[in-house]
Formats: structure tokens, C-alpha cells, sequence
């Protein structure tokens, strides 16, 4: 049995590899190599073949490295975290990470959790994650709040500011924000956050904060209903250094203070604040002028002169027409 992992590996590089030459490094027969080879697909990669030089995939890859990642996390960071883990083929991180804590094999502060390839990816409101292997970032991070359920609101808008800031030093044109927490870059989406919480609604509970970003996303068979964008050249293992730290510091601060350090910095960000929005929930729809965010992370509307704040990660916000 040829793991898909070794051939992946062996094929990140993009160069043409023999079928010889595969089949030996793998230690079976060149049939069965094919075999593997045609099953890559289903993993949302693209192998190319070409008679007499072999195969290659369409598009190499930077696959995630323990080694790297920790090089590039500061020390403050990596002591707060318990277990960072590196999957290679699992559903969902963030389902990985609630399988952990429901079961209770969670104790710690904060563990991570990335993965090459989710094959049940989520996002908000019941939407899949399109996951392709090798290409994006999925990363998920667990971290015990001691407050309850209560003391994380505004959460996920100081998560939203924290990618922003992790993603500063890649120098990108024009990243935004868009209620409550899609990240944009030129206006198309860049980026999603996924906030699930187990446990006591009163009590302590372990919230998990599901990043997903598009990094190389590949060129083929991509079927996502809004359009989107992708940081293209950017190494995933730099910026998931990046990102598990802007996370940690957010967190460590977010659990005395809340969300007020980051308000100003999301009203900043905010890529609809002035314009004309419609908010959807289920069949009901509220249109009005999007007037930025109130302290605990609702969003505010005016509706015909009158401010409406709304909450709720069931909630869709559109642009409508300009004011
Ligand atoms: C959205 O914008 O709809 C949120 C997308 C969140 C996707 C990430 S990828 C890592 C983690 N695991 C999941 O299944 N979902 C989140």
C-alpha cells in the first residue's frame, strides 16, 4: 500500500519524476503507482503527465513543517501551546480539535491544529470549505476561557484584526474586513473564521477559532460561490507562524480585556462601514447605511434614521445599492 502522503512528498518539488523512478522510491510496482497517481485528483491536485519524462503536479507545493513553523514562533507563543499538530488528510480541524475537547483530552491553555487536506471543511452558516491539499492554510487553534459563553463576544471581530495584522508583513494591497469576520483583499474573499465553543454556558469553556485562508488556491475545478482571491507566493509556513502567534497574543490579552484594543483598529478595517448594506437572516432581510460596529462587536445599521444593532453568526450581510 503506497501512502499518499510519500508521493506527495516525493512530487511537491513540481519537476517531472519518472514512473521508474517513483515506483522504486516507493517500493512498488510502476501499476500501481499510476493507480495512486490517478487518485490524486480526488485530493484537488493536478498531476501532469508527459510520455517520456514522467509525471509532475501542475503546481509545486510548500507542504507544512513542524520545524519551520516553530522556527518562526516566538518562544512566548510556543509556551502557551500545548500540542501544535500537523495533519496531513482529516475532516475539519476545528472538528478535530471539539472532538478532543468533548472527550475531554483537552486540558491545556491552547493547542493547534493544521492540516494539508480537509475532506468535510467548514465554514459559517453550513457552508462547505473548499480544502484542496497542499495549497491553503487550515488552521485551527483551541483556547479555555474560564468566563463562560459571555466573555467571548466580540471575539471573532478581534480575530478578524489579528489575520489582518499577521497578514501585514506580506506586504498585499488592500486587506479588509467584512462583518463578522470574512477577510478581503481587493473586495473579493480572501479568508474565513469559524468560532465553535464547547462547554459550560456559565463556567469555564473551550472555544475553537477555525482560520481558513486561501494561499494557492490551484487554477482547476474549483467550485466556491463567491469570488475570491488568494495570497499566491506566500509561504504557508511563514504565515502560519504568523497567524497561531497573532492568535495567542489576541487571546491572552482578549480574556482580561475584551474586544475594546482591537475596536478601533476593526472600524479601520471595515470594508462596508458608510455604505448602503442589506443583512439577511433566514427569509427576513434589513436593509440600511452600515454604520461600523458597537462595543460588543453587533453591527449597526440605520434603518430610515433609526440605529439597529445586530448580533448572530447566522446573520449574512450584502452590499446593496450605494447611499
Ligand atoms: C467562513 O468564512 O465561512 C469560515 C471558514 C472557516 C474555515 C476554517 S479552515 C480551518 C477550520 N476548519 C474548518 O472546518 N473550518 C475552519
Amino acid at each position: 500500500m503506497i501512502s499518499d502522503e510519500t508521493l506527495i512528498q516525493l512530487l511537491a518539488d513540481g519537476h517531472f519524476h519518472s514512473g521508474e523512478e517513483l515506483a522504486l522510491q516507493l517500493n512498488v510496482s510502476r501499476t500501481a503507482v499510476w493507480k495512486r497517481l490517478k487518485k490524486l485528483s480526488a485530493l484537488g491536485l493536478a498531476v501532469e503527465s508527459v510520455k517520456g519524462r514522467g509525471y509532475r503536479l501542475s503546481q509545486p507545493l510548500e507542504l507544512l513543517n513542524k520545524e519551520l513553523i516553530e522556527h518562526h514562533l516566538p518562544e512566548s507563543s510556543q509556551a502557551v501551546i500545548d500540542q501544535l499538530m500537523l495533519l496531513s488528510l482529516i475532516d475539519s480541524t476545528n472538528s478535530h480539535l471539539l472532538g478532543k475537547a468533548k472527550s475531554n483530552h483537552i486540558s491545556s491553555k491552547a493547542n493547534v491544529c493544521l492540516a494539508e487536506y480537509q475532506s468535510g471543511g467548514r465554514g459559517r452558516r453550513g457552508r462547505q470549505w473548499v480544502s484542496p491539499y497542499g495549497s491553503n492554510l487550515y488552521l485551527s487553534i483551541d483556547w479555555q476561557f474560564d468566563g463562560g459563553v459571555a466573555a467571548l463576544e466580540g471575539l471573532s471581530l478581534a480575530v478578524g484584526v489579528v489575520i489582518v495584522r499577521a497578514l501585514s508583513s506580506f506586504d498585499l494591497s488592500d486587506v479588509s474586513l467584512k462583518w463578522p469576520n470574512d477577510i478581503l483583499m481587493d473586495g473579493e474573499k480572501l479568508g474565513g473564521v469559524l468560532i465553535e465553543v464547547v462547554g459550560d454556558h456559565a463556567g469555564p469553556c473551550r472555544a475553537v477559532i477555525g482560520v481558513g485562508i486561501n494561499v494557492n488556491m490551484p487554477a482547476q475545478d474549483i467550485e466556491i460561490d463567491q469570488p475570491w482571491v488568494d495570497l499566491k507566493g506566500v509561504s504557508r509556513n511563514h504565515l502560519a507562524a504568523a497567524l497561531i502567534h497573532e492568535l495567542i497574543e489576541m487571546l491572552t490579552l482578549f480574556e482580561s480585556d475584551g474586544l475594546k484594543e482591537y475596536m478601533k483598529e476593526w472600524q479601520q478595517l471595515d470594508a462596508f462601514k458608510g455604505k448602503m448594506v442589506s443583512v439577511i437572516s433566514g427569509q427576513k432581510i434589513v436593509s440600511g447605511l452600515c454604520c461600523g460596529i458597537a462595543d460588543n462587536g453587533a453591527l449597526v445599521i440605520d434603518v430610515d434614521g433609526v440605529k439597529q444593532n445586530m448580533h448572530g453568526g447566522e446573520l449574512s450581510l450584502r452590499l446593496s445599492h450605494e447611499p
